[in-house]
């Protein structure tokens, strides 16, 4: 069987290289040529860990085309995972879904199983089917399937090789063989549902997720409020089965293509339907109002931003990726910066991304290092809780400081130790030291 993946972002190029490993053949389309000449001579378009590996591991079972008559005369299945991006309104754009199911229409000539990988709106494979039929030339069967791609940035390989769970929407039995044979090697179970049920899993998945996080930035401030410590509390609610865990880190909130996108257009279907989804509203609200609340603790400590310096650590919107899209960093950089204050900003991967996402000022200044971010700063601001930030040399850090102050939006420090270098330490949802 024969695999085509048409979008190589994230989801499809990892899907891509990993369905290779598994040791498919497969066809990876999208229509940015320069993204596909760079693809052929095995140069990435972002960072993702071990990627750039198992490509060249795979890159004998591997094609690259921005050609969507190729792939449809040489694929028996095809993974849709082009952009789905927020439209003003918070609703999802779904015009990439509509111009790829109507190329593939129009290119189709045998039985084809065509995929929604993307995270799209519930009902959207009908309207995948509803486009099709308007374009395919009579008699030539196809099928649409819902496979939702549970993937994160940063770890997505292991995420995909090794998923949780396997969710596949089918309409036929024909469909379902399909799969079988396609996850035969996946240890994770399969379940298979109708179509509509799938594309809500996918939606439902990130809406909740996202919502543990907001729960927990509840909190926090609570705990800031009362002297409780939400590392504590976060521990203690992780043990109930029921909760778990996972995703309860307090912080800055979430950022990323998924979840401020996902939770929007989930609220927007909600409400289209007529039902009260106004819980999404809150979560989102939550996440928004994490920036301005970092910014007060800022402000609460050196009073007037105008004119201090601020070594920011960390600008992808988690570890482990070079993306920058909805990242916090870019609000409270822009913040800071719009109250006269001056931005030494340092990410081990994401500068790039930063930089052109970010436009020039003159108030920024792109660090060589954690230490070159930090001379003469005010604060360090901790945006990203990468590693490299754990094992910082702090005794000399403290030396090229005006004022030996951090702000941990990420609570990654080890706090007893920060203490006893005598720094004032802020982190998130407890107290820390020297204020
Ligand atoms: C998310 C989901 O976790 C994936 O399952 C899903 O496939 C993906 O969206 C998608 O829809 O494509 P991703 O956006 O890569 O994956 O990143 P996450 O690891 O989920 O983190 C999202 C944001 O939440 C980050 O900004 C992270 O810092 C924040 N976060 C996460 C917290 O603030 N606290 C936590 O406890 C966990």
């Amino acid at each position: 069987m024969k695999l085509g993946v048409i979008g190589l972002g994230h989801v499809g190029l990892v899907t891509a290289v990993c369905f290779a490993e598994k040791g498919f053949e497969v066809i990876g389309m999208d229509k940015d040529k320069k993204r596909i000449q760079n693809l052929m001579n095995k140069k990435l378009p972002f960072y993702e860990p071990g990627l750039s590996e198992l490509l060249e591991k795979n890159f004998n079972r591997l094609k690259f085309t921005d050609s969507i008559k190729e792939i449809i005369e040489n694929v028996d299945v095809v993974f849709l995972c082009v952009g789905t991006p927020p439209l003003p309104d918070g609703s999802a754009d779904l015009s990439q879904v509509e111009d790829a199911s109507r190329e593939i229409a129009k290119n189709l000539n045998k039985y084809l199983l065509i995929v929604e990988k993307s995270t799209v709106p519930v009902k959207t494979a009908e309207w995948i089917k509803k486009v099709m039929s308007l374009y395919v030339k009579k008699d030539i069967p196809f099928e649409v399937a819902s496979n939702p791609e549970f993937l994160r940035e940063g770890s997505a390989i292991k995420d995909f090789l090794e998923p949780d769970r396997i969710v596949v929407g089918i309409e036929s039995d024909k469909a379902k063989n399909i799969f079988e044979e396609i996850y035969k090697d996946f240890k994770a179970p399969i379940i298979f549902t109708d179509i509509e049920t799938a594309e809500i899993i996918k939606h439902a998945s990130n809406a909740f997720l996202a919502t543990k996080i907001s729960f927990i930035n509840m909190i926090a401030d609570l705990c800031e409020r009362t002297g409780a410590d939400v590392i504590k509390v976060a521990e203690a609610m992780g043990f109930d089965k029921r909760i778990g865990r996972e995703f309860l880190n307090a912080g800055i909130g979430y950022g990323g293509s998924c979840f401020p996108k996902d939770v929007k257009a989930f609220y927007r279907i909600g409400e289209e339907l007529g039902l009260d989804f106004s819980l999404l509203k809150c979560v989102d609200k939550i996440n928004e109002e994490r920036v301005n609340k970092f910014i007060e603790k800022i402000k609460k400590i050196l009073w007037i931003i105008r004119d201090k310096v601020f070594a920011v650590w960390g600008l992808s919107f988690k570890p482990g990726t070079d993306d920058v899209r909805e990242a916090p960093s870019l609000k409270i950089v822009r913040k800071i910066i719009e109250e006269g204050g001056i931005c030494r900003v340092y990410d081990p991967y994401a500068m790039e991304n930063f930089k052109r996402e970010f436009g020039e000022s003159e108030r920024i200044y792109y660090a060589e290092d954690i230490y070159d971010a930090c001379r003469n700063a005010h604060a360090i601001l901790i945006l990203t809780e990468w590693n490299e930030f754990k094992k910082a040399d702090f005794s000399k850090i403290k030396e090229m400081m005006e004022t030996a102050i951090i702000v941990d939006g990420r609570n990654c420090l080890n706090m007893e130790k920060i203490c006893k270098l005598e720094f004032i330490y802020i982190p998130t949802g407890r107290k820390g030291c020297g204020y």
